[in-house]
């Protein structure tokens, strides 16, 4: 295939994740995907990482996020210019000395398409796929040792560029991307950091920033702002009894799922959660309520005990703010409500 795309190229290219990434939700889509509500606003995202759910579903008017800043100049260079992304990551070869070479590149003072590469790079030839930096923000996962790790996957590149080119991607924290973008209708998907549930969790080396505790109940009051705004949430956790205390309110599922450990790469099972959020349901009386059908109006005045003949007008202008197509009247009596 050519390295030069054309939007013709690849307008009919399926996307996927462009990263390896601890905590990624490929695995889980299956269990995701039903759960996302068939129609909404916009698509958010904004603890990003690799964006699993974001490049199976592939919203028309995303908005991406994430803290950490090299995700982002990732995710912005291969929507400015996947073609120069591409072409820098063919310098690199999968050797040891190429690797070091390149891990010891301070990214800041590399152009964005370079410190772009490099991320690719390093995530496709690091042990594992992880992603951890020290103190000062230096990734120094150990080279990986893979004979032939796929580092250019044209396809995948060509996809994530058209995609990530109708998207708006932030760097920021989660709250103020929400508290600013947020609307009522729109549908937000949240995977933080996870509680940790074992000692061999370890999947909040993200940032030079950590999640804590306190950030999951602060997350928690943020889930119950967007639900009482009207948005639909989908969260996802480790099966910790601190995230089923938080969303007791809400549908939580406790879902099991593979987990990867640094030690030996080899699977094990674990079990995840999956807490699905509705908007807050939202009924607003008009003062003045449609008119009754004159269907309504011809039917004579019942005088069976309990008839709601004289409330007619006020169950209709609650019920009148439903979709509907079939009414069921259960205790109908009179059967004066049904009628209506
Ligand atoms: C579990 S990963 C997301 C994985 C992703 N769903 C996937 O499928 O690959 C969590 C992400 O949240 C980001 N993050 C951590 N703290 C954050 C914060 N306060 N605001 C925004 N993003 C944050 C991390 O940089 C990391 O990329």
């Amino acid at each position: 295939m050519s390295s030069v795309f054309t939007s013709q190229d690849i307008s009919g290219l399926a996307s996927r994740p462009l990263l390896k990434w601890a905590g990624g939700k490929t695995q889980l889509l299956s269990e995701i995907l039903p759960k996302i509500p068939p129609q909404y606003g916009r698509f958010i995202e904004p603890f990003f990482g690799g964006g699993a759910v974001f490049f199976a579903v592939r919203p028309e008017n995303g908005i991406i996020a994430d803290s950490n800043p090299e995700l982002v100049n990732l995710y912005r260079s291969v929507a400015a210019d996947v073609n120069g992304v591409i072409a820098q990551l063919r310098r690199y070869e999968n050797t040891e000395d190429v690797f070091y070479a390149v891990r010891s590149l301070d990214r800041t003072k590399l152009s964005n398409i370079e410190a772009a590469a490099r991320t690719i790079f390093l995530n496709r030839t690091c042990f594992n796929g992880l992603y951890r930096v020290n103190k000062s923000g230096q990734f120094n996962v150990p080279f990986g040792r893979y004979k032939n790790p796929k580092i250019i996957n044209e396809d995948a590149l060509g996809a994530a560029s058209i995609l990530l080119s109708k998207t708006t991607i932030i760097c920021g924290d989660y709250k103020t991307v929400l508290k600013e973008n947020a609307q009522a209708g729109d549908f937000i998907f949240l995977d933080p950091p996870y509680l940790p549930v074992s000692e061999y969790a370890d999947f909040k080396r993200y940032t030079k920033e950590q999640f804590y505790e306190e950030d999951h109940i602060e997350l928690a009051a943020e889930v119950k702002r967007l639900h009482e705004l009207g948005c639909y949430v989908i969260l996802t956790n480790s099966n910790h009894p601190l995230v089923h205390e938080l969303y007791r309110e809400f549908a939580v599922e406790v879902v099991p799922t593979k987990r990867y450990i640094s030690c030996n790469g080899k699977g094990r099972t674990g079990e995840d959660v999956i807490v699905t959020v509705p908007p807050r349901p939202c009924f607003n009386l008009r003062l003045v309520p449609a008119p009754l059908s004159p269907q309504a109006m011809r039917y004579p005045s019942t005088r069976y005990m309990g008839s709601k003949n004289k409330l007619l007008t006020e169950l209709w202008a609650v019920a009148s703010q439903f979709n509907f197509d079939t009414a069921i009247d259960l205790f109908s009596g009179s059967g004066v409500v049904g009628l209506r």
